[in-house]
């Protein structure tokens, strides 16, 4: 597989005072998992909160605290480790960001560790703020987040839900696996280029039930289609999601619908698709369904000997909006690319993601697929055993040239 895009990276990761200081524990862990070396700075306030003993033990490396070293009178003196910090970093972190800090990097103020960084930094900056509602909601704070956004630094959104004081609403820290889907998509050098535009995404099996105990289903597990999602809204799209039964989760500002069988997943398409620049159908949605349903469990007694089916209308083939750009997968386990080829035409695609079940560790519930992208001009593009959120951005980035061949 190719190397993971943290492999070596160096991070710089700013913790800043708020009660959601102690998630950064497992978000250095999730960095250090993917192979990026971890130097962690924190605000004196942040200390109040958890202490930087934690996270150096986490990080395997020194924390720095106060940006003018304290003990200079006896002779100790860290120099301009900002400055080399800042050149030192390949990207940088402040995860949770307070109000408070978010209003100082609006305007240029560097009067502790993590302010300072920032305004020495040469690589790209992500902010996760945190805070309780009231605080994040206000105007001052949502100006300064523009503020910031307008100066190219990537803001991982807080997200709504319970929240420290007891009041619900919008503040919570981000969930680490979000933070750093954003930063393997800085560090890949991918561009939020898919602002405007609405894809319509389709993940995971359908089940089609039998009776209220039995259905048949397929193996899919819905990571492709869920990473292509992630990644279209990181990338700046409006994604709306359309899934079948799958135990993969999503951020919560992707629209998401659940649906079961392939009658309701074309309901759901039907219904959404005018909307979209795009639909990427990269649900195994079942070909065939029982011809009846037993309303009852079907017993032992009954001696079925076989199930009737009927086929499931093919959906990518109903679609005839020209203005919707289509995308469709074929999963292959013999003549591939004629296979696929196959599909484009019949299904009048812009483009087909081929993925063969011959390729080792690529498919149905793995974590990484190897794809081969055709289109319309017939020339494969075969692409390496990647994870599925770097086979998401491939995916993306053909879409993207799709999109603008308008
Ligand atoms: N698809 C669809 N509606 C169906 C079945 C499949 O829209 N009822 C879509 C899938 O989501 C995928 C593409 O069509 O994007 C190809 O699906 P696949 O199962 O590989 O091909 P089929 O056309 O079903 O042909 P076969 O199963 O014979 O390979």
């Amino acid at each position: 597989m190719n190397d993971d895009v943290f492999l070596g990276k160096k991070i710089v990761l700013g913790v800043t005072g708020g009660i959601a200081a102690y998630k950064s524990c497992q978000l250095i862990r999730d960095l250090k998992t993917r192979g990026a070396v971890v130097r962690v700075i924190m605000t004196p306030s942040a200390c109040e909160f958890i202490t930087p003993l934690t996270l150096s033990t986490l990080s395997q490396n020194n924390v720095i605290v106060n940006h003018l070293p304290s003990n200079q009178n006896e002779g100790v003196s860290l120099q301009t480790w900002h400055i080399d910090y800042g050149i030192w970093a390949d990207l940088m972190i402040i995860a949770p960001c307070t109000v408070n800090t978010i209003a100082k990097i609006a305007h240029g103020f560097a009067d502790n560790s993590v302010t300072t960084v920032v305004s020495a930094l040469r690589s790209k900056l992500i902010i996760a703020p945190a805070a309780d509602v009231d605080m994040y909601e206000n105007s001052i704070n949502l100006d300064n987040l523009e503020k910031l956004r307008k100066r190219n630094i990537f803001i991982v959104e807080g997200e709504s839900g319970f929240l420290a004081s007891g009041l619900e609403g919008k503040g919570r820290l981000a969930n680490n696996s979000k933070i750093i889907d954003q930063a393997e998509l800085v560090l890949s050098d991918i561009n939020v280029d898919l602002k405007n535009k609405n894809i319509l995404v389709t993940a995971g099996p359908t089940f089609e039930d039998i009776d209220p105990v039995r259905y048949l289903g397929n193996r899919s597990s819905g990571k492709m289609g869920y990473s292509i999602a992630k990644a279209a809204y990181l990338r700046g799209a409006n994604v709306t999601l359309i899934s079948g039964p799958t135990s993969e989760s999503i951020y919560p500002e992707i629209k998401l619908i659940s649906i079961r069988n392939a009658s309701e997943m074309k309901t759901q398409i039907d219904a959404n698709i005018s909307e979209n620049d795009a639909l990427i159908m990269s649900a195994a949605v079942a070909d065939f369904t029982p011809q009846n349903y037993s309303l009852h469990k079907i017993k032992k007694e009954t001696e079925v000997s076989a199930i009737d089916l009927k086929e499931t209308e093919d959906i990518l083939y109903s679609i005839k909006n020209s203005k919707i750009k289509k995308v469709g997968f074929a999963l292959e386990t013999e003549n591939g690319i004629e296979n696929a080829k196959k599909k484009l035409t019949a299904k009048n695609l812009d483009f087909v993601v081929l993925n063969s079940l011959l390729d080792k560790d690529a498919g149905f519930e793995f974590a990484t697929n190897k794809i081969t992208i055709i289109g319309r001009n017939g020339q494969p593009k075969e692409f390496p055993l990647e994870s599925k959120f770097q086979v998401a951005n491939k995916i993306l980035t053909e879409l993207k040239k799709t999109l603008n061949e308008n």
